[in-house]
């Protein structure tokens, strides 16, 4: 049998006990594990080992641990550790008032990043952090949990750290340098599965959460069933950070993605004041990210001016290509861009609405949709975001959502004949001839007036010519006239 045959009732019992992906490269981890449990236990077969591990926890453990990633060091993007005491901490502390301030570690491996977060509350607030706060890591690997509770350790996990830091808070020993007993004690480890169905009250009701380099080892569905869980935890106001890397492929619109110091990470219960913005009339200009806070001693200062106009030119530059390549049907390469640009610059409306035309070509309706209504917290009588949201109901069959969202477009613009076209192929579906004719009649005019180019969509991915609606509009039109619908 091939091994991917041999590894698949595997991979299943593993996806479905914590949400784990051991799929392409990953595969020969997972095989390596096995072989090694195999050897140890002295079983004979794959099979064999199967049962055991669908029976006996204590196996499926052991194999755990020899399969997850577990690659982590001190202060990995130190900048999260100052945005956390600059800048979140005393905004959060604003209103906590007499109770601790809630940090937890999700998947802390071997422990650097919960005693990172120690040392740097340690070092901001004093040795009696934590009578202020609480840090809690959890993860589902024993063995890594057993290291962090030790402490000790060696060369590779101080690659990031300042020499300051390490005289400061670990002392020498043989093996290793081992963490102050100050800093042991501030943090709490728990073994935990992130795929559980419910989480202990030690992590509940937190008030920041670090989920960095955990996700991509999981399977979509599992991702996100995760990231709700995350979100569920936190308290309002609270703030949930994943690594660069990771950070925008959870912008389903659970959390708000938000900006702090140049740096992207989540909030809990930001809700954009809409009707606000449509006061402003450059409500698509702004930011639907909350300013940085002025940090300690002026040490977070504004983004320079001159930083944010870059940003700005190149969220633009990296717009047209993403343009020319949906254009030439290269769909996949422009989402990536379009999410580039989005985290780039959250309130560049029309990349959130290219992403959207995007997935609906796609056929990703569901991504589509939520794209779609993220975008239109920045402006909610967005012409493009209603045809968006129409095109979508219709390929989905929901004439009556179709027919309203169109409807919408064309009291915001109603010379947008692509809205007139739609809703005379509706209410022509729908039997409705009079009407339909009127919308056929509209669109023609329409268009020999104004021409093809104003249909309002930025991405328009049909490519026939004008003459071919016009036509098509005649033909529907005497169709109807001559009593066939
Ligand atoms: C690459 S390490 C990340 C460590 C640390 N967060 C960092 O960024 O440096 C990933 C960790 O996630 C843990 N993990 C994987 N699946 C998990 C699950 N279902 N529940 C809890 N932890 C899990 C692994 O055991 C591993 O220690």
């Amino acid at each position: 049998m091939d091994r991917s045959m041999l590894l698949k009732p595997f991979k299943s019992l593993i996806r479905e006990k914590c949400g784990l992906s051991f799929e392409d490269s990953r595969e020969v981890l997972l095989a390596e594990g096995i072989k090694t449990r195999l050897s140890e236990r002295a079983v004979a077969s794959h099979d064999a080992y199967l049962s055991l591990l669908s029976c006996e926890p204590d196996e499926f453990s052991r194999l755990l641990n020899l399969i997850t990633v577990k690659e982590t060091y001190f202060f990995r993007e130190a900048v999260h550790f100052k945005i956390l005491t600059e800048t979140l901490i005393p905004e959060i502390s604003s209103k906590t008032k007499n109770r601790k301030i809630r940090i937890v570690c999700a998947g802390c491996s071997t422990g650097e990043e919960p005693y990172s977060i120690a040392i740097a509350l340690a070092d901001a607030f004093g040795p009696d952090f934590s009578s202020m706060f609480s840090v809690v890591g959890f993860d589902i690997d024993e063995e890594a949990l057993s290291r962090a509770r030790a402490g000790v350790y060696a060369g590779h996990s101080f690659r990031a750290v300042p020499d300051h830091i390490r005289k400061g808070f670990f002392s020498e020993q043989e093996n290793g340098f081992r963490i102050n007993d100050l800093v042991r004690g501030g943090v709490e480890f728990l073994h935990l599965n992130l795929f559980g169905d419910a989480y202990p009250e030690a992590v509940r009701n937190t008030d920041i959460i670090f989920y960095r380099n955990v996700s991509i080892y999981f399977e979509p569905e599992a991702q996100k069933r995760i990231f709700r869980s995350l979100a569920e935890m936190l308290n309002e106001k609270g703030y949930l950070f994943l690594s660069s890397a990771e950070t925008f492929v959870h912008n389903s619109g659970l959390l708000s993605l938000v900006e702090k110091e140049g740096v992207f990470l989540y909030e809990k219960g930001v809700t954009v004041q809409v009707e606000e913005r449509r006061k402003h009339p450059d409500c698509q200009n702004r930011s639907v990210v909350a300013p940085a806070k002025q940090g300690r001693a002026g040490t977070s200062a504004a983004r320079p001016k001159y930083a944010a106009m870059r940003t700005m030119g190149e969220a633009h530059r990296t717009f047209d290509r993403a343009l020319a390549l949906a254009e030439d049907k290269s769909y996949e390469n422009a989402l990536l861009l379009t999410e580039r640009i989005i985290s780039l610059q959250p309130s560049f409306m029309k990349a959130h609405m290219l992403r959207a035309g995007i997935l609906i070509n796609l056929q990703r309706l569901d991504e589509a949709e939520t794209g779609c209504r993220h975008g239109m917290e920045l402006d909610q009588w967005s012409l493009e975001g209603h045809l968006l949201l129409g095109l979508i109901a219709r390929i989905r069959g929901d004439f009556e959502e179709a027919r309203k969202r169109f409807n919408e477009a064309v009291y915001i613009k109603s010379s947008c004949w692509l809205a007139h076209f739609y809703l005379g192929e509706i209410c022509r579906f729908e039997g409705d001839r009079q009407l339909a004719c009127r919308e056929f009649e509209i669109v023609i005019k329409l268009l020999e007036e104004k021409g093809f180019s104003d249909h309002g969509l930025t991405f328009f991915s049909l490519s026939f010519p004008m003459e071919q609606v016009i036509h098509l509009c005649r033909h529907n039109l005497a169709g109807m006239k001559r009593g066939r619908a």
